[in-house]
């Protein structure tokens, strides 16, 4: 057996998983459907893909629901993946609570109605003891406000002096102000549907994240589809900017 690069990290786990829930308007179009019955069966989908996540030994699942670009939609698409969003917490929160579920939401709170806010305020109190697996929630999302409100309360804890300017770790010290700051690294970003783009997603943390691109539609997502985006990530091997041991040796 060969030796372990030192230089590199194991990929073995994808701890944290995020993915660009992607295809639900092509999907219902294939079947000659509105577009919002594709968003109806992407929850089924987002359902059996959180149930199935641990036991591929992902910790965190972070999933886009809804980005600062999706306001442009007609607003009768809006209101349907709000009322998904509310129909969703209503008949699974309980279900998610019981199973040691932590639900986080991210995202700018500031143009969500009260209805949206209340829904999101429970889900995040009644499982907050939780820590079994935990599902972040993107919604009303952009990873550039997200950074620019990372910026804007940074600098305010600096005025206020609650913060200094610089404790050496610039990068380390400013990731606390992200919305993410909880969770562990992002690992894997899944994007299904055949696209190949970030949208606005996790900008920041994308950094060293593994990308995986799977041409399923989002509504056709599963279990299985999951697997195999994991098998990939495991696959891979992530170097950080650093360079395989076995390279290093030969360099000299
Ligand atoms: C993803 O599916 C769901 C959201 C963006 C909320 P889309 O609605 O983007 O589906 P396509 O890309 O039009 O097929
Ligand atoms: C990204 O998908 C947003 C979500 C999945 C919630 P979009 O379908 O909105 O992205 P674009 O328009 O194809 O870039
Ligand atoms: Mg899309």
């Amino acid at each position: 057996m060969s030796p372990k690069p030192v230089h590199t990290v194991e990929s073995d786990a994808a701890r944290h998983v995020a993915i660009i829930m992607d295809g639900n308007g092509r999907w219902a179009k294939a079947r000659g459907l509105p577009r919002t019955f594709g968003h109806r069966a992407g929850v089924n989908a987002l359902k059996r893909t959180v149930e199935a996540a641990p036991d591929y030994g992902v910790q965190w699942l972070t999933v886009f629901g809804f980005s600062t670009e999706n306001w442009r939609r007609p607003a009768t698409e809006v209101s349907e993946l709000m009322k998904l969003m509310k129909a969703y917490v209503s008949s699974d929160l309980d279900r998610l609570a019981r199973e040691g579920v932590r639900v986080h939401v991210i995202g700018r709170r500031d143009n969500l109605t009260r209805d949206i806010l209340d829904v999101i305020d429970r889900a995040e109190s009644s499982t907050r003891h939780n820590d079994r697996f935990h599902l972040q929630v993107a919604f009303n999302y952009g990873g550039r406000a997200d950074i620019a409100d990372a910026a804007r309360r940074y600098a305010a804890a600096v005025l206020s002096g609650e913060t200094p300017a610089d404790d050496g770790d610039a990068e380390a010290l400013f990731q606390r102000y992200l919305s993410t700051a909880e969770g562990p690294p992002v690992d894997l970003i899944i994007r299904t549907s055949g696209e190949r783009r970030l949208s606005n997603f996790l900008l920041w943390e994308a950094a060293y994240a593994e990308l995986v691109f799977q041409d399923v539609l989002w509504p056709d997502y599963g279990p299985e589809a999951l697997g195999a985006a994991i098998a990939e990530y495991q696959a891979r091997e992530r170097r950080y900017g650093g360079a395989e041991v076995d390279d290093v040796l030969a360099a000299g």
